[in-house]
């Protein structure tokens, strides 16, 4: 069965073996822990008490940001980070969220496609942003009406 649920203290392992998996540069144990202190700021997906995957969104003054989003390598494709982010999104709404908003590595074929086809639009670019091997790489900005139902 499909769980989603807001995590607690005690999901980080199986929170971070998910992120060290999924990411080239991800986020630390620390700054992790410090999401998970928020009530209801990383949200989990699993099937049956297995972790697939999760997202930490901020919700402040009725505007959110998805901070991050993983799902584990193995369960990457079949659906799950759609349905992930549709349950952050209809979270959202219903605690009245009115916008939405995520960056993005202009190089994330995978994000940028799940994140276009769920209603996100492109609205602007920050150069340099991300660290990169032999540089850096741009951060696409994207972001979605919540408003409108
Ligand atoms: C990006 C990510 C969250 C997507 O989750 P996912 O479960 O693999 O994606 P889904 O199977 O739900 O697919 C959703 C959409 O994404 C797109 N997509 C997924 N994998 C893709 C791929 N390899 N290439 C192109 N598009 C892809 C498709 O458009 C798909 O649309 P569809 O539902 O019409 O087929 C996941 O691949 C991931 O965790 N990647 C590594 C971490 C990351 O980059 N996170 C995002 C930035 S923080």
């Amino acid at each position: 069965m499909l769980t989603f649920r807001a995590a607690t203290p005690s999901d980080l392992q199986a929170i971070m073996v998910a992120e060290n998996g999924a990411h080239a540069y991800p986020w630390s144990e620390k700054v992790m822990q410090r999401y998970l202190l928020k009530p209801d700021c990383v949200w989990l997906l699993e099937q049956d008490g297995q972790h697939l995957g999760h997202a930490v969104v901020t919700l402040i003054a009725g505007e959110a940001e998805l901070l991050m989003m993983t799902v584990a390598p193995e369960f990457q494709g079949q659906g799950f980070g759609r349905r992930l982010l549709e349950h952050v999104l209809q979270h959202l709404r219903a605690t009245g969220a009115e916008c939405m908003f995520l960056e993005v590595r202009e190089s994330n074929a995978p994000a940028i496609a799940l994140y276009e086809g769920i209603g996100f639009g492109e609205n602007g670019r920050r150069r340099g942003y991300y660290p990169a091997p032999g540089g850096s790489e741009d951060a696409l900005l994207y972001s979605m009406d919540l408003s409108d139902g």
